[in-house]
């Protein structure tokens, strides 16, 4: 790996960068379904400039999936990387202090939506896969990239594709970046991913708005009969109201807990710096760790309804509808979740009222094996560069495709370059510069030290021969998805 190449590309890269992210690819928000695409084809550009022979756009009924392929080196593994050029949306807007599709440095830290979730981190494997080229272009490893649009909105695209064509997941490893070091200096490994369950909640208590003094007493309040279920859903303490919900939780390993508590952990400095509040709130028999990434949650994201302009207006709303989700761990499923959501806010919904549950999205918890010898790999190259192999912890975050990341037998590593303080979906999201140039070191340095591997079973690399005899968009293309040769 070439060592004065972060130094000497650093101005080029932060301009790269700075595109990249000046796109706003929102891709919950329909309006914003060109910038996607727009993110895509920069990306499919980028490929390209790397020399990439093979680089598609997956499409089906949402945002497009890059897909890129490395020149080939025979004998060598294999390594799927996955990232998502997708961002969340960036409001409320007037808190940030330079403007979020506006990428701006201040302290050695780039300011912008998508800095560290997950166009920069993207853009740094990026950059590690350039740096690690030998002097022809050719990499030290065969890498597949899979860039997906929808890991921020719930979108079907990419789990579709990988459905119907899983040998897209044959690989040695898949690595994933789209979280961050323990701690400044700590790197990290995750052993789980919480999975989710996204709903909407809707009440309608009337056919029409009213006047609140002529009916105010007698006539039923869709907004406060929405905000008495929800406060119903979870108790005082922290207690989610859905009984079968904590009774289906595998708790962590003895081992696990004990590896938690011997983390290096600030209560305070968390509560400080990155929670920004006066108190902290959950099951008080559950550590802080425990609460984060061994216990489901019930959180509510947005409430609608009735008059929310300037000034006064005195109406009495007749329609509500909340936001919400539940995070969930291992023993739970997305399916059973829902159900129980369900069930539970028809058990509180008063006579008076049309209450209906609508399921957006979800995905099931996921643990990750760790045992393979390429984690070894990977600790060798962050202690080369921080002075430290990663710790084991879980995310209390979900990242609803590393399941089928999975399925084809490649171990997964879920890591990344972020800091815990850069403020994911918040405003003012960053990424530290530092982060990201070691980050372009460590990880170049990991494709150089995966060379040294042996790849896995020898039909997978027939199994690859074919498919890039076939082309990876292959012939068994479905009616409600294409892949396009652009
Ligand atoms: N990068 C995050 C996941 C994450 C967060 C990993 C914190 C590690 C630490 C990811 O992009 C994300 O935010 N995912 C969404 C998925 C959801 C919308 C289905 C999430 O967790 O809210
Ligand atoms: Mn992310």
């Amino acid at each position: 790996m070439d060592a004065s190449f972060v130094s000497r590309e650093q101005t080029r890269m932060l301009a790269e960068l700075t595109e990249f992210l000046s796109i706003p690819s929102v891709s919950a928000l329909p309006a914003h379904a060109a910038d996607c695409r727009r993110a895509a084809v920069w990306l499919m550009d980028e490929f390209r400039r790397l020399g990439c022979p093979v680089v598609n756009l997956v499409e089906g009924e949402g945002h497009p999936v890059v897909w890129a392929e490395s020149p080939r080196v025979p004998g060598k593994p294999t390594l799927l990387i996955y990232g998502h050029y997708d961002v969340q949306p960036p409001d409320p807007l007037e808190e940030w202090e330079s403007p979020p599709f506006d990428p701006t440095v201040r302290e050695g830290r780039l300011y912008g939506r998508g800095t560290a979730d997950d166009k920069g981190q993207v853009y740094c494997l990026l950059k590690a896969y350039e740096a690690a080229r030998a002097a022809d272009g050719m990499p030290p490893i065969n890498v597949n990239f899979i860039i997906e649009g929808e890991e921020e909105c719930g979108g079907q695209v990419l789990g579709d594709l990988l459905r119907v064509e899983p040998e897209r997941t044959h690989a040695d490893a898949a690595l994933v970046c789209d979280a961050s070091f323990y701690a400044p200096g700590i790197p990290a490994v995750y052993t789980a991913l919480r999975g989710i369950c996204y709903a909407e909640i809707s009440v309608r208590t009337l056919d029409r708005d009213l006047h609140s003094g002529s009916y105010g007493g007698v006539a039923p309040n869709a907004l406060e009969t929405l905000v008495r279920i929800l406060s119903e859903l979870k108790d005082e303490d922290g207690e989610i109201q859905m009984p079968k919900l904590y009774k289906a939780v595998e708790e962590p390993a003895k081992s696990e807990r004990k590896a938690w508590k011997r983390l290096p952990f600030d209560e305070q400095a968390f509560l400080e710096k990155e929670v920004t509040g006066r108190a902290l709130t959950g099951l008080e028999d559950y550590s802080v760790l425990e609460r984060l990434w061994a216990l489901p949650t019930l959180e509510i994201h947005g409430i609608r309804g009735g008059f929310v302009g300037e000034g006064a207006k005195t109406v009495i709303p007749a329609a509500a509808t909340a936001k919400v989700s539940l995070r969930l761990v291992p023993g739970l499923t997305f399916e059973k979740t829902a159900r129980w959501l369900t069930k539970a806010v028809a058990r509180l919904a008063p006579k008076w009222a049309d209450v209906e549950v609508t399921i957006l999205h979800g995905s099931d918890p996921v643990q990750v094996d760790i045992s393979d010898p390429v984690f070894d790999v990977l600790d060798q190259a962050f202690e080369e560069k921080t002075g430290s192999p990663a710790v084991t912890v879980r995310s209390g975050g979900s990242i609803p495709i590393v399941k089928e990341l999975g399925q084809g037998g490649a171990p997964v590593i879920l890591t990344g370059i972020g800091l815990p303080d850069d403020g994911l979906h918040s405003p003012n999201e960053k990424l530290d510069l530092q982060q990201l140039w070691d980050g372009i070191e460590i990880f170049g340095r990991f494709f150089e030290l995966m060379a040294g591997q042996s790849p896995r079973a020898a039909d997978d690399d027939e199994d690859e021969d074919e498919e890039e005899q076939a082309g990876p968009e292959g012939e068994d293309e479905t009616a409600d998805r294409e892949t396009l040769e652009v």
